[in-house]
């Protein structure tokens, strides 16, 4: 029989992800044993010291399918995890929220998916979730659901559980009603995100987007950054409000990476391994086909073309930290760049130069730092981005004030990065020459630009986001009637 724990723990204070921020420690024969890593990454560092202090819990996804794992902690924090079936992982992970919901809310530069069953699977894993955090939550805690997979949890805990305060963050694009009407679910999106008291967007187009679809699609009145909602009968319940809070990172973590002396070395090294050349690009991403990495090969491979870059001279590293594969649009992208990365490198290689060293791994962020150090330019092409913390890193880690980023304009860390070379990566000729700019940027310019930048993201880090997220969270909030 099951055992049960002995006391029923509630808390104040509780996170929701799709995934519980823990990786488990697979042994040498990649079975996985009972010890877990936390993740890396800005948001569980955020939240890990709010869930040690106060009385805080991570409801989320261990991530092997068909296994049931009993609330553990961890490094001091209560993990309550949510066993989804394979027959979950297919339909709502893989389906619903990786081929229907990401391509949308990114553009459709893949096309999104439309099928029931992948939707009947989302209300149901959404009420997994929901349902495992109205049992285990104190009476009036706060609770901050986050992300795209989970867009159905704040009405559903609403409706159980009107005692809590209720906080969204949609780390991902909200896009524009014209696109967002595809969707042949789209009234209950709406309200279901509309059940939170806050919802956090990482730029204010992303917010403003969810608000005109609030009033198109759901009849909301929208007033200022407040949508008020409306029950059965017409009547205003609760006012919910959108607003734009964009994420950072781990600022400490990773400055002190970058100060290491044996990082420091290591980046020396990856520098003499590719044969020192003069200069080193750099692209790291999951592999995404909204990151723009097909644009980014193909200005490379036009600038060797048109001989403005010599393979003697210039290296670009492109890591692509392996994702989703098992959803098609992810399959045919790896392919497609597979191909053009073999084609650029059997024309221009040779015996001791690469033209590009193309990486299917995922590192340690010990070795993206030294990584970081090594690159000259960093390219950021992504065609639509939430944020891209990858930016950010690249900035905080050049200690020095040099070094060039290229970022695109379609990424929310655009907003923040305002003296990075902006580039439009639908534009190969604007971006080409870009590219040529960044290599070529006097020590003086690149100087004040980065340090400009550096400025912005040392002063805005991570806890500053999570702790303006939760501080307009709990604000007593007044209805704006203009
Ligand atoms: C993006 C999403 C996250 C997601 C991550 C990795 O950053 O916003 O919610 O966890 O990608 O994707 P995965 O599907 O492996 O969780």
């Amino acid at each position: 029989s099951p055992v049960k724990r002995p006391t029923a723990t509630k808390f104040d204070f509780m996170v929701v992800s799709n995934r519980l921020p823990v990786d488990r420690i697979s042994d040498d024969n990649g079975h996985g044993n009972d010890g877990w890593r936390r993740s890396p990454g800005g948001l569980v560092t955020a939240l890990a010291p709010m869930m040690t202090k106060s009385d805080g819990a991570w409801v989320g996804w261990h991530g092997a399918p068909d296994e049931t794992v009993r609330p553990f902690s961890h490094e001091g924090m209560d993990l309550i995890p949510v066993q989804l079936s394979s027959d979950d992982v297919e339909l709502f992970y893989e389906g619903f929220s990786n081929a229907t919901i990401w391509p949308l809310y990114h553009d459709v530069i893949a096309p999104p998916e439309f099928h029931r069953t992948w939707w009947d699977s989302y209300r149901k894993v959404n009420k997994k979730f929901a349902d495992a955090v109205a049992r285990h939550a104190a009476q009036d805690a706060t609770v901050w659901v986050q992300d795209y997979q989970l867009q159905l949890v704040p009405r559903l805990l609403r409706e159980a559980r009107p005692d809590l305060k209720i906080g969204f963050f949609n780390h991902i694009p909200f896009p524009p009603p014209e696109i967002f009407a595809q969707l042949p679910w789209r009234r209950e999106i709406i309200d279901g995100l509309l059940g939170a008291d806050l919802l956090g967007f990482q730029r204010p187009s992303d917010a403003g987007n969810f608000m005109r679809s609030a009033r198109r699609f759901l009849g909301a009145s929208v007033k200022q950054q407040q949508v008020h909602v409306k029950g059965p009968d017409g009547e205003v319940t609760h006012i919910a409000r959108a607003q734009a809070f964009p994420i950072s990172i781990d600022v400490d973590q990773i400055r002190e990476l970058a100060a290491r002396p044996d990082i420091i070395e290591r980046a020396q090294q990856i520098r003499k391994d590719l044969g020192n050349p003069k200069t080193i690009l750099l692209g790291v991403d999951r592999l995404d086909y909204t990151k723009g990495i097909r644009h980014r090969l193909k200005a490379f491979e036009e600038l060797l073309a048109d001989g403005h870059i010599k393979v003697e001279d210039a290296t670009l590293i492109q890591v692509a930290s392996p994702s989703r594969e098992r959803v098609e649009q992810y399959r045919l992208l790896r392919e497609e760049i597979e191909g053009t990365v073999g084609h650029i490198n059997g024309t221009y290689d040779t015996i001791q130069n690469t033209a590009v060293r193309y990486l299917h791994h995922s590192y340690p962020v010990e070795e993206m730092v030294a990584m970081y150090l090594a690159a000259d330019v960093m390219l950021v092409t992504a065609l639509r981005d939430g944020m891209n913390l990858v930016a950010k890193e690249y900035v905080t880690a050049r200690s020095e004030d040099d070094g060039a980023l290229v970022l695109s304009e379609f990424a929310g860390a655009a907003d923040q990065l305002k003296q990075a070379l902006l580039i439009n990566p639908h534009d190969i000729d604007g971006l080409k020459s870009t590219i040529l700019r960044a290599i070529n940027l006097s020590p003086k310019e690149a100087r004040r630009r980065m340090k400009l930048m550096r400025k912005q993201i040392l002063d805005h880090d991570v806890d500053h986001w999570s702790a303006e997220f939760l501080a307009a969270l709990e604000e007593k909030v007044v209805r704006d009637d203009s």
